[in-house]
């Protein structure tokens, strides 16, 4: 058969009881999968409603009338078809004049009739595989318009472009920009021809059937956009030479990659590939990669190589990905900047994501030492002009977990044990909220006993009293417990070095802030504050001035009886004036 659709074949129009029942069948699908979500095309129709449209409006109710629908529309019109491509091409069925122009009319007014069949025919399964969930218009919206607040890019790049929704609206935002999309699937890529096509861009778009992973991209003066929605699939669908691919391509970055990750981490990882100093994105993917392990290859290109600029969680109940109950992250970056701080905002309605504003500034040093993101975007209080979230400024550690007190703690039990092992540490709430607002003499702490884990360095008489104690620890079950079972080597705490600030966490009471100038160690009845850059003493002092003077209950956790805990995440989210005031406060 032609590539190009003979006179009117397979046209239903006239009697429609056939596909109209097959339409039904693949909207009512639909409308369960949620691919058509009502906050993005509006209320659903009512079933009537439909049948009155589809008289009035024929439907495309196969591949091959969507085939045919797209070569009418232009699919075949620039650039060279691939072979797979052609072969579909081939077996298109026509479809008529009229039909083709209520598509182009939809699409000229911003639907995307095309991709709506594509999700409506193709079963949920099916595309899944292929990770193709496509976006919703709002999301689609809001991430061109914050690419256009970043700037006009020479050529915008959509990375598995389905039927390349992204690509029309930024096409229609940056009026001379080049338009490449990148795509697998060749029922996909032409209606994202189609689509270019009826929208008047395709004389500067190009489409590639490509892995993106592999695709090579031609060099150019200018910034390239990246924009677009990656497929989620999941690691036991991708290829073992993939997943080597991965970890050659992290290795070559200085980074680490997992088996594990899912494909939307390799495209994080081939735009950080390709992209040079001044291009940008936005991407929207599934959020997990701000917590699981396998996402720290996404959490380190967002520090460095790409340059992250902000990252919006959008929940579930906003349909994000339709259908499919996933929570969805929308990540921008501006490549080889290294900006000092991230956004983090968490959106309920699609209507909130705006152009991908505002959020809550986190410090790139906070981000680098957090090993899971996604607590940046919880609601949080308004932070006051003039304030900074306590973790901006500090770290929060709880003390070390010792296993057994009894025994860690000296006492009578371990005399004999040289000093050096031997720490002196607060053990117990009551020692910070004594102290007042500085902790000054170690002399009035206990001592709890931290060991080398290799005992070779130690010897002579030395090496005798330890050993002593170690018979004498390990009969008090010292070497069976839990923690010590899972530590290096069992006699070694590995207490914290002193923390500049210590807090009580659980109590009655508010925290108590106490400045540690007796150097003390702390277990973990207490936190440590260990500032992420040095503070002057003046900063120091005025940080527990104004804490001990205005920290309350709020922000902890109240359990029965009033008893207050602060967990170390939730200290560091107790708003403090900027370091210039603390300043003054220790003067
Ligand atoms: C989540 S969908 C997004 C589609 C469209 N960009 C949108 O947002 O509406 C991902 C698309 O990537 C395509 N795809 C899957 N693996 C790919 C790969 N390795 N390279 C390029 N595209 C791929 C799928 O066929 C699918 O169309």
């Amino acid at each position: 058969m032609d590539s190009k659709p003979g006179p009117a074949g397979d046209w239903t129009e006239g009697s429609p009881e056939v596909p109209l029942a097959e339409f039904l069948r693949a909207r009512e699908a639909v409308r369960k999968e949620g691919i058509i979500a009502p906050h993005v095309f509006g209320t659903l129709p009512s079933p009537e409603e439909v049948a009155a449209q589809s008289a009035a409006r024929p439907v495309l109710a196969t591949e091959a009338a969507l085939v045919g629908a797209a070569l009418a529309l232009g699919a075949d019109g620039f650039g060279d078809l691939t072979a797979s491509e052609a072969r579909l091409a081939a077996s298109a069925k026509a479809q008529p004049a009229a039909l083709v122009a209520d598509l182009r009319a939809r699409i000229l007014a911003g639907d995307d009739p095309l991709g709506e069949t594509f999700c409506a025919l193709r079963s949920a399964e099916v595309r899944r595989e292929r990770g193709a969930v496509y976006t919703p218009a709002a999301i689609v919206r809001a991430m061109v318009e914050w690419a256009a607040t970043i700037g006009t890019p020479e050529r915008v790049v959509d990375p598995g472009a389905g039927s390349g929704r992204f690509l029309v609206e930024a096409g229609r935002r940056f009026a001379v920009a080049n338009l490449v999309a990148v795509e697998t699937d060749p029922l996909a890529a032409l209606t994202t021809r189609a689509h270019l096509s009826a929208a008047g861009l395709a004389t500067r778009a190009v489409v590639m059937l490509d892995d993106f992973r592999s695709a090579r991209f031609e060099k150019i003066q200018g910034r390239t956009l990246y924009l677009g929605n990656p497929p989620y699939v999941r690691h036991h669908l991708i290829g073992p030479e993939w997943k080597e691919w991965l970890k050659h391509e992290a290795a070559a970055r200085g980074l680490k990659a997992s088996t594990l990750a899912g494909l939307h981490v390799y495209f994080f990882l081939a735009i950080a590939r390709f992209a040079k100093a001044g291009d940008y994105g936005a991407l929207i993917t599934a959020a997990e990669w701000l917590d699981v392990n396998y996402g720290q290859l996404v959490r380190s290109l967002f520090l460095d190589r790409l340059g992250g600029q902000a990252v919006y969680v959008i929940e579930p109940d906003a349909q994000p990905f339709p259908g499919t109950q996933s929570t969805a992250a929308v990540t921008s970056f501006k490549v080889n900047g290294v900006p000092p701080s991230a956004r983090f905002a968490r959106i309920d309605r699609l209507t909130d994501l705006d152009h991908l504003a505002g959020g809550r500034p986190v410090r790139r040093e906070r981000l680098l030492a957090e090993p899971r993101w996604s607590h940046f975007t919880r609601k949080h209080q308004e932070i006051p002009v003039g304030y900074v979230e306590l973790g901006e400024l500090c770290r929060v550690h709880r003390g070390q977990v010792t296993g057994a007190n009894k025994i860690w703690i000296a006492g009578p039990h371990s005399e004999g044990l040289p000093e050096e092992f031997l720490f002196p540490t607060v053990t117990k709430a009551r020692e910070l909220i004594r102290a007042g607002e500085t902790l000054a003499d170690p002399a009035a702490l206990r001592r709890v006993i931290d060991l080398p884990t290799e005992l070779d360095v130690v010897s002579g008489k030395k090496r005798d009293a330890v050993q002593a104690f170690l018979r004498r620890a390990e009969e008090m079950g010292g070497k069976d417990s839990y923690i010590a079972t899972h530590r290096k080597a069992w006699w070694a705490v590995g207490l914290k070095k002193p923390a500049p600030v210590l807090a009580t966490y659980m109590a009655r009471r508010p925290p108590a802030f106490v400045l540690n100038e007796a150097s003390a160690r702390h277990i973990n009845i207490a936190h440590g504050l260990y500032p992420r850059e040095p503070l002057t003493s003046k900063a120091l002092v005025g940080l527990v001035r104004y804490l001990r003077s205005s920290a309350t209950t709020k922000g902890g956790r109240v359990y029965a009886g009033g008893l207050t805990k602060f967990e170390p995440r939730e200290m560091e989210r107790i708003p403090v004036p900027d370091l210039a005031t603390l300043a003054d406060l220790g003067a």
